[in-house]
Formats: C-alpha cells, sequence, structure tokens
C-alpha cells in the first residue's frame, strides 16, 4: 500500500497492541514505534542512578538528560527492537519487574512527560508511522489518520503476560500478575495528564477473545477502507 498515514494505538497492558502494531506496520511498511519503551527506559535510569522513584524532581531531571534511543533490532532474540538508554542496549532490561513495578508513577510526573511526548510528536511528524501507548490518539498525535483503542479483560491480558514470560524462561505466579496489571491500570487510567482512556473517536476493539489474526484482520480492514474513504 502506498498510502500514507499516521496510526495510533492505545491501550492497557497486553491488550495485544504491540504485536498488532508490529504486524501491521510490516503490511503497511510504515515505521513502528512504541512509546511505552521510553517510559521504562527513564525508569530504569532512574533505579540504575538509585534515584527514589517517589522524588519527581530528580526523576523529572534526569527524564530530561538521558538519551532514549530505538533502533532495529542486531539480535534474534524474540525482540521487535533495540531499546538503548545511553548508548546501552537495554531490550529486556526495560522489562524486569522492577521496572513494571515503578514505571506508571513515574509516567505521571509532567515533566517525565513532556520530555517523552515531545521526542513522540517529532517521530510523529515524519508519516506513515503506527504509535503505540497510552494516550497516543488523545494527547500525543490528536491529528493521528486513524486511532485504535484495544481492550480486554485483566484475567485475559494477564494470561496472555503470564505465557510470554514463561516463554522468556521467567517464573511468574498468576495471581500476582493480575493483581499488579490491576494496580497498573489504575494509575494510568486516574492519573491527572494524559490518562489512558480511547479518543472520542477511537475505533475500540475488545480482543479478550480473539486471537492476534482476527484483531490484525480486522485492524487492517479499518485502515484500508478508511484511507480509501478518505481518498489519501
Ligand atoms: O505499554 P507498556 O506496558 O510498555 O507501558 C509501560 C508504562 O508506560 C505504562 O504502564 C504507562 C506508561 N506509558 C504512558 O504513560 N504513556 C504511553 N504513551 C506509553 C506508556
Amino acid at each position: 500500500m502506498s498510502k500514507s498515514a499516521v496510526i495510533a494505538i492505545d491501550g492497557p497492558a497486553a491488550s495485544g497492541k504491540s504485536t498488532v502494531a508490529e504486524r501491521i506496520a510490516k503490511e503497511l511498511k510504515f515505521l513502528y514505534f512504541d512509546t511505552g519503551v521510553m517510559y521504562r527506559a527513564v525508569t530504569l535510569a532512574v533505579l540504575n542512578a538509585n534515584i527514589d522513584p517517589e522524588n519527581e524532581a530528580e526523576v523529572s531531571a534526569l527524564a530530561g538528560k538521558i538519551g532514549i534511543d530505538v533502533q532495529p533490532p542486531h539480535k534474534n532474540d524474540g525482540r521487535q527492537y533495540d531499546v538503548l538508554l545511553d548508548g546501552s542496549d537495554v531490550t529486556w532490561a526495560i522489562r524486569a519487574a522492577r521496572v513494571n513495578r515503578n514505571v506508571s508513577l513515574i509516567s505521571t510526573y509532567k515533566g517525565v512527560r513532556e520530555a517523552m511526548t515531545s521526542q513522540q510528536r517529532l517521530i510523529g511528524l515524519h508519516k506513515n508511522v503506527v504509535m503505540v501507548g497510552r494516550d497516543i490518539g488523545t494527547v500525543v498525535l490528536p491529528e493521528a489518520d486513524i486511532k485504535f483503542y484495544l481492550d480486554a479483560s485483566v484475567e485475559e491480558r494477564a494470561r496472555r503476560r503470564f505465557s510470554e514470560e514463561q516463554k522468556r524462561g521467567v517464573q511468574v505466579d498468576l495471581d500476582q500478575l493480575i493483581n499488579a496489571m490491576k494496580e497498573r491500570d489504575r494509575i494510568d487510567s486516574t492519573r491527572e495528564i494524559a490518562p489512558l482512556r480511547p479518543a472520542a473517536d477511537a475505533v475500540i476493539l475488545d480482543t479478550t477473545d480473539k486471537n492476534i489474526e482476527e484483531v490484525v484482520t480486522e485492524v487492517l480492514a479499518v485502515i484500508h477502507t478508511r484511507l480509501e474513504l478518505s481518498g489519501m
């Protein structure tokens, strides 16, 4: 497809958005950008620097100083991309439980969000991008051509995360995952700045009883219809 567009995909953790976004970006030959990695990289930097995650001023100052880069994958170990923090490969380190525990709090800080959002907008200026996150359709790229909001029950999302972790050889407890996910959902959707919620003009898809193929097919069908209708 040679048409160009900016596609925003938002939704809670493990709603399928990253997998679906990667697939459709490949199909459309668009850039795929997962904004969650930026908040995760800030969180890792905070923990590595022994800064108290509750110290908003210090966390925000650090967020403005670090360099986060996302590059095509240089290893074939299941990664979708390389995430570099000040030049070091942190692709798997940003998925650690200690990052999961602190990332939602750190994402509530105004200074952190401003630093990340401005970089994300620059990426979104280039057409042909599928950008994934919590606030892409509402705050980062409200002018996006097509917006999706993927959701699924918390139990199903925790089960998906559970099997992903098991595949990577990480031992986790399903009940703990459900509770941790509920807590992240709560913080992400009740924060003051850019809370997780569907944009008014988003296409909302519940993926609870759907596999990835079904969701990819639905999303692509919407994209093709919309782009044809708008004559882009
Ligand atoms: O999608 P993820 O699980 O990698 O995101 C990690 C955290 O980052 C999530 O709990 C909230 C935050 N986040 C955000 O606040 N805004 C975004 N656009 C993307 C992620």
